[in-house]
């Protein structure tokens, strides 16, 4: 009976033990991590398109290579957290829909175009680095599929978060224009990422219950305060200037101090009135549209083998 069932998630949550697909929890969880879920999963399955754009355009075979597996992993990536959302009951057809209709939510970075080949350095350092901040608390979180999954992930991760690191370190040890071109693009990328970690905490609607039931072990201000910290040394590395003059140690918090930023930008971009929204939305549904006789033939040939063995 409920009672028990109640009883047990409760305890689970307590000894920080993974809530598993057959458990019983609270519709609100459910719905919760459907929400959290697919839109991470979206996320990832729009965000190959930002540096697919420069697949064929890198500048040297080694950096396509590069490229190319790091779009390949945030695919699988995709995959691994729709399945992980299937466990919960939504069907995968479902999700593809609202994905496509312009109903799901996915990051708002990715909303933003790549016009230069320096993006893909920032992209990986600052929204790949972005996300091992926000991923690695989430491998900890209490539904088992989305821990587990999120292990996996933040392994890949890292590499993607390195090579961009590199792109940029090899441009600001390159020619003035390679110099400038780093520097730019830094400046278009840095508040987005930031942004990434969501409205700040006193308007975050989800947060409350999301700690509570242990999905989400440190809030978006607090997350977004450790990415800031670990960012400005490795500025300095890089030599680039992260495009923020509020940007100060304060000693008595012992954090960076930086500046505000532009929520109605991110409200504009939530609203589907990003830089890039329309195109990433309309190349979705075009490729799933593309893709359909892939399915048909997958399904066709499956009920075959169905068939052939029940007779
Ligand atoms: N982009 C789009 N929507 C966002 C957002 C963002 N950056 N930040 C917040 N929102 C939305 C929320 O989804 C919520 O809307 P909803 O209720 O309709 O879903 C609303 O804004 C209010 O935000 P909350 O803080 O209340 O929502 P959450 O508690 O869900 O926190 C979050 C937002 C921190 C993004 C959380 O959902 C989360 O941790 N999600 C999983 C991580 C994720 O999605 N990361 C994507 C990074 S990109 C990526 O992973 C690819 C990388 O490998 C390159």
């Amino acid at each position: 009976p409920q009672g028990d069932g109640r009883r047990r998630f409760e305890e689970l949550l307590a000894s920080e033990s993974r809530v598993e697909p057959t458990d019983w929890m609270p519709a609100a969880y459910r719905k919760t991590l459907i929400r959290q879920i697919s839109q991470h999963a979206h996320s990832e399955i729009i965000g190959m398109q930002p540096e697919g754009n420069w697949i064929t355009r890198a500048p040297s075979l080694k950096r396509k290579a590069i490229l190319m597996a790091k779009v390949q992993d945030e695919a699988g990536h995709g995959l691994y957290l729709y399945s992980a959302a299937q466990t919960l009951g939504i069907d995968r057809e479902e999700m593809f829909d609202q994905l496509i209709t312009g109903r799901a939510k996915y990051s708002s970075i990715f909303n933003y175009t790549t016009p230069t080949w320096a993006d893909m350095g920032s992209i990986g350092w600052l929204v790949d680095g972005a996300a091992i901040c926000n991923q690695v608390p989430l491998c900890r979180a209490s539904y088992g599929p989305y821990g587990r999954a999120m292990v996996r992930i933040c392994k890949e991760e890292s590499f993607h978060q390195r090579q961009g690191f590199e792109i940029l370190l090899a441009l600001m040890n390159g020619t003035e224009e390679q110099r400038a071109m780093a520097q730019e693009s830094v400046n278009r990328w840095y508040a987005p990422a930031l942004m990434m970690f969501g409205p700040p905490d006193a308007d975050s609607p989800n947060s409350q219950q999301s700690m509570a039931w242990n999905i989400k072990r440190f809030s978006n201000d607090e997350l977004r305060q450790r990415f800031v910290d670990m960012l400005v040394p490795q500025a300095e590395i890089l030599g680039v200037t992260l495009p923020d003059p509020a940007i100060r140690w304060n000693e008595e918090r012992g954090h960076y101090d930086f500046g505000d930023l532009d929520w109605t930008e991110f409200s504009e971009v939530l609203a589907g009135r990003g830089p890039a929204n329309a195109v990433r939305v309309s190349r979705r549904r075009t490729a799933h549209e593309n893709g359909a006789w892939v399915r048909e033939a997958a399904r066709a040939y499956a009920d075959k083998q169905a068939t052939a063995s029940a007779a």
